[in-house]
C-alpha cells in the first residue's frame, strides 16, 4: 500500500479503524488491517473525515476587501453596489492571484471542493475566464465547480442571459439565478422558467440565489420546486439562502416543505452571511434570517452550509474554515441536540458533496483517497474546537500538514507556507 492510516475514528463514531490507500484510492477500511504501507500515519484515535466541501462561495470577489473602498454600512445592498464599483477595475491577473491565494487557505483548512458562483453580468466575462483558469490550475488538489451567476438579474441586466449561455459554453457547469432581484415577482418567476428549461435541455445542475430577503412573500423557492419537478430534474437543483422562509407564515411553510422534498431540491444556508445581512431593517426583536434548517432536515431535504463570502464587499471576515461555518449554523439554528450537531458536520462534508455531485467522495473502498485527520475525537468536538487539521490528504498525497496557521503545503507551483493575513496592497494589482 502507498499509505496506511492507523487507529482512526470515523465520522459515524466507529473507533480503531485503519484506512489503506493505493494509487490515489481507498483500498481497504477495517480494524487492524494486515497490510503494510510505504508510509504510515498513526491517527491516535483522532477523527478522520472526507474533506470539507463548501456548497456556496464567491471566488471572483474573495480577498477583495477594501477595494475600491470598505462597505461602511455592512449591508447586502451596499455590498452589491460596491461590487458594481469594483467590477470595471478588475483585472484577470488580480482575480487569479486572489483566487489562488484563497485555494491555498482552503487546502490548509482541509476544504478540497468548492462550488463558486461567478458573476456573468460583465460582457467581458473576465471573472469567468479567470476562474476557469484557476479551476484548471487547482484541479490536482481542489475541485472547483463554477456556477454562472447573473448577479444583477437575468432579465434586469441587459445581456445577462446571453452572457450566461456564453459562460456555460466556455465550461462553467452549473446554471445560477437570482429571482428575488428581478424587477417584479413575475420576472423572478420567468427567470426561473428560462433558467430551468435551459439547464434541463443541457443536462446541467441548477443553483440559484433564491429569496435572499426578509420578505415573507418572496416565494420563488415554490416556483423553483415546481419547475424542477415538472422538468424531471430531481437531485439536480439547489436553492441557496432561502432566507425569506425564516419570516414566512407557518401554515405556508407546512405546505412548502413537502413540495421541496417531492421535487428533490436541496437547500443551502449560509449562516455567517445570513446572520449578518438579514434582519437589517428590523429594530427589536431582530430576526436571525437564516432559513429553517432543522425543519428542512426533518422533512427529508438535503441541507448544506456554505461560507458564501470571505474578505469581500459583503463580509470582511473568514478564512476558509468550514468548521467555523458549521459552528455558526449550529448556533443560529439552535441545533444543540447530539444528532443535530452531527448533522451540522454533515452539512459541511457529505451533504454538499452530494449536492455538487462529487464522484468518489467518501471513506469506503474505491473512493478517492481524499481525507482530513483532525485534532479531535469526534465530529462534535471538531466543531467545538474548530479543530486543527493534522493532515490533509488528496488522492493519497499529503497536501497540507500541521495546524492551519503553520501549515506546510505541498501544492504544485505554490508557496510552501500559507499566510492568512490580508495584504490589500499585494491583492490590489
Ligand atoms: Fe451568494
Amino acid at each position: 500500500m502507498d499509505l496506511v492510516i492507523r487507529n482512526a475514528t470515523l465520522p459515524n463514531g466507529t473507533p480503531g479503524i485503519d484506512i489503506a490507500i493505493e494509487s490515489g484510492r481507498i483500498a481497504a477500511v477495517g480494524h487492524a488491517l494486515p497490510l503494510r504501507g510505504e508510509q504510515e500515519i498513526d491517527a491516535g484515535g483522532d477523527l478522520v473525515t472526507p474533506p470539507f466541501v463548501d456548497a456556496h462561495f464567491h471566488m471572483d470577489a474573495t480577498l477583495s476587501h477594501g477595494l475600491p473602498r470598505i462597505n461602511k454600512s455592512g449591508t447586502l445592498l451596499e455590498g452589491i453596489a460596491l461590487w458594481g464599483e469594483l467590477k470595471p477595475a478588475l483585472t484577470q491577473d488580480a482575480l487569479v492571484e486572489r483566487a489562488m491565494q484563497y485555494c491555498d487557505w482552503a487546502v490548509a483548512r482541509g476544504l478540497l471542493a468548492i462550488r463558486s458562483h461567478v458573476d456573468v453580468c460583465d460582457d467581458r466575462l473576465l471573472a469567468v475566464e479567470a476562474l476557469l483558469h484557476v479551476k484548471r490550475r487547482v484541479a490536482p488538489y481542489l475541485d472547483l465547480q463554477l456556477v454562472a451567476f447573473p448577479q444583477d438579474g437575468l432579465l434586469r441586466s441587459p445581456g445577462a442571459l446571453s452572457n450566461l449561455k456564453r459562460a456555460i459554453a466556455l465550461g462553467v457547469e452549473v446554471v445560477g439565478g437570482i429571482p428575488h432581484f428581478e424587477r417584479s415577482m413575475e420576472d423572478g418567476a420567468k427567470s426561473i422558467l428560462l433558467l430551468c428549461e435551459f439547464a434541463a435541455e443541457k443536462g446541467l445542475r441548477v443553483d440559484m440565489h433564491c429569496d435572499e430577503s426578509d420578505d415573507p412573500l418572496s416565494r420563488h423557492i415554490e416556483t423553483l420546486a415546481y419547475h424542477t419537478q415538472r422538468l424531471g430534474m430531481q437531485g439536480m437543483v439547489a436553492g441557496s439562502h432561502l432566507t425569506s422562509m425564516h419570516s414566512m407564515d407557518n401554515y405556508y411553510v407546512s405546505k412548502l416543505l413537502p413540495l421541496i422534498r417531492e421535487a428533490g431540491v436541496a437547500a443551502i444556508a449560509n449562516p455567517l452571511i445570513n446572520i449578518t445581512l438579514q434582519g437589517r431593517q428590523d429594530t427589536y426583536p431582530k430576526r436571525r434570517g437564516m432559513t429553517r434548517v432543522p425543519e428542512l432536515l426533518a422533512a427529508g431535504i438535503d441541507v448544506a452550509f456554505g461560507h458564501d463570502c470571505v474578505m469581500d464587499p459583503w463580509y470582511s471576515l473568514g478564512s476558509g474554515d468550514m468548521l467555523e461555518v458549521a459552528h455558526m449554523g449550529l448556533h443560529v439554528a439552535q441545533m444543540t441536540g447530539q444528532e443535530a450537531m452531527q448533522a451540522c458536520f454533515l452539512a459541511v462534508t457529505e451533504t454538499p458533496a452530494r449536492i455538487l455531485g462529487l464522484e468518489g467522495y467518501g471513506l469506503t473502498p474505491g473512493c478517492h483517497a481524499d481525507l482530513v485527520i483532525l485534532d479531535a475525537g469526534n465530529t462534535i468536538e471538531a466543531i467545538r474546537l474548530r479543530a486543527a487539521r493534522r493532515f490533509v490528504i488528496r488522492r493519497g498525497n499529503i497536501v497540507s500538514q500541521g495546524p492551519a496557521a503553520q501549515a506546510k503545503l505541498n501544492l504544485p507551483g505554490r508557496p510552501e507556507r500559507v499566510d492568512f493575513r490580508h495584504m490589500p496592497e499585494r491583492m490590489a494589482r
